[in-house]
């Protein structure tokens, strides 16, 4: 047995791979997304990805994780077929890693930001007008939003500096534990607002028509973004958990696990958003601001509101925190497989790399805001979440599939002894043809029509 780190226990593993999952796709973009694409039927598309792309995807990444015992950057070294390159996988995944962070650790800065202002009773008394201007006037302000997204960053980077069990693990299952409570909470206050049912109806009940409102091509693009944005596929994210774990469990019936926590959490943030915005007036399609404009709305209504505003931003904080927390640990992890540097010393560099990376995506928004990358009115932070959600998780999703189930890669039969090694469910052997042939030219056929749909 080599001298690689592990996680302490199996549910350490689960949460923490639920917690690189679980973060602002959930509580963020997908109810923004959702909103922007029409409700229920969009969240309908969303679950069949998650089913038909997200699952068999999210197996093969911690095959290729738990068999080479190495992280994205020297996993497809140690396992493909020698003069072959699939290597080079690994640079798209460093890539990735970094580009998810450059706009995700800004989003982060606003949940902690608006802890503080939630304390200090900043939205109280203000209407749905008032609450809006308060996020507005934050994106105004470089420094602000600078300000908290060091902070997240620093902190997140320190836990990773404790170690994988003593840091990333203890804090991650506890943040994870208490973000499903407050979940609840709020949910049940939220669809009992007056009001409510519409929202309920906007987000649960199909309707078909709003497809065709944004093209149906770029619906479909746009969810099968969600589907792998929200999982963390294609960029090695998840591949690194498996790297962590011993053999004792079969990784289908963790992956499931993992995909069903997503879900969950996903779907009561939805839950908990679109009846409110209906029960206070606010667009459902109104982008990026949704979750900030809507919700301090809710608890200035609420009995004790500003004690559940206070937890509600800690635990969205913790939810993105331990998704920036996960992703760090596999930027760290990839520089000490490819450098051989001490975990400190990593973390230090890597610290300040991302900060700086970071800066774009906050000056987008201001002093930035004349370059619209795709679209009148769009900031940096679209370009980046479009580089990552819609071309490199796709992508890199499509590159793990073809390796593992290729003969000219780590081929099927490695995969699959992998995969079901170990106790629980068994990865079905009879999905070979379609995971093999159909669900590579389902992405890349998606892929396509959605690039089409979006520059044409
Ligand atoms: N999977 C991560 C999230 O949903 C990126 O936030």
């Amino acid at each position: 047995m080599n001298n690689r780190e592990r996680f302490s226990s199996r549910l350490g593993f689960i949460l923490i791979s639920a917690g690189c999952a679980v973060g602002l796709g959930n509580v963020w973009r997908f109810p923004y997304i959702t909103g922007q694409y029409g409700g229920a039927a969009f969240v309908l598309v969303y679950l069949i990805f998650l089913v038909l792309l997200g699952l068999p995807i999210m197996v093969m990444e911690f095959a290729v994780g738990r068999a080479s015992q190495k992280s994205a950057a020297r996993s497809f070294h140690v396992l493909e077929p020698s003069g072959t390159k699939w290597h080079l996988q690994g640079y798209a995944c460093m890539a990735g890693n970094y580009l998810l962070m450059m706009f995700y650790t800004t989003v982060g800065g606003w949940m902690a930001a608006y802890i503080f202002k939630t304390l200090t009773g900043e939205f109280k008394g203000l209407d749905s007008d008032g609450v809006a201007a308060v996020f507005n006037d934050m994106l105004a302000r470089p420094g602000y939003m600078t300000f908290w997204m060091v902070l997240v960053v620093l902190l997140s980077f320190f836990i990773c500096s404790l170690g994988l069990q003593k840091g990333v693990e203890r804090i991650t299952k506890a943040m994870m534990s208490c973000l499903f409570l407050i979940l609840l909470i709020l949910c049940i206050r939220s669809v009992t607002l007056p009001g409510a049912s519409e929202g309920l109806r906007f987000y649960l009940i199909p309707d078909f028509t709003r497809f065709t409102e944004n093209g149906v091509g770029n619906t479909i693009f746009a969810a099968m973004g969600q589907a792998f944005f929200t999982l963390s596929l294609g960029i090695g994210a998840m591949a690194i958990f498996g790297s962590y774990i011993g053999k004792d469990r079969s990784l289908t019936g963790e992956t499931i696990n993992i995909c069903l926590l997503d879900t969950l959490v996903a779907f009561l943030a939805g839950l908990i958003i679109f009846p409110s915005c209906f029960a206070f007036g606010v667009d459902p399609g109104q982008g990026p601001g949704l979750v900030f404009i809507t919700l301090p709305n809710i608890f200035n209504q609420m009995v004790g509101g500003r004690i559940f505003g206070v937890l509600f931003f800690v635990f969205m904080t913790f939810a993105a925190q331990s998704t920036i927390i996960a992703v760090f640990e596999n930027i760290i992890s990839f520089s000490m497989d490819l450098f051989g540097t001490s975990r400190k010393k990593t973390v230090l560099i890597n610290g300040i790399a991302i900060i700086l990376l970071s800066l774009p995506c906050v000056f987008g928004f201001n002093i930035w805001s004349d370059f619209q990358p795709m679209g009148a009115g769009s900031t940096i932070q679209d370009l980046e979440d479009f580089i990552v959600s819609n071309n490199l998780l796709p992508l890199g999703s499509m590159v793990y599939l073809l390796f593992c189930t290729s003969r000219y890669g780590w081929g099927w039969k490695n995969f699959l002894a992998e995969a079901d090694t170990g106790k629980g469910v068994k990865f079905p052997a009879w999905a070979r043809v379609y995971v093999s042939y159909i669900l590579p030219l389902i992405v890349l056929f998606i892929f396509i029509m959605g690039y089409y749909q979006k520059f044409k």
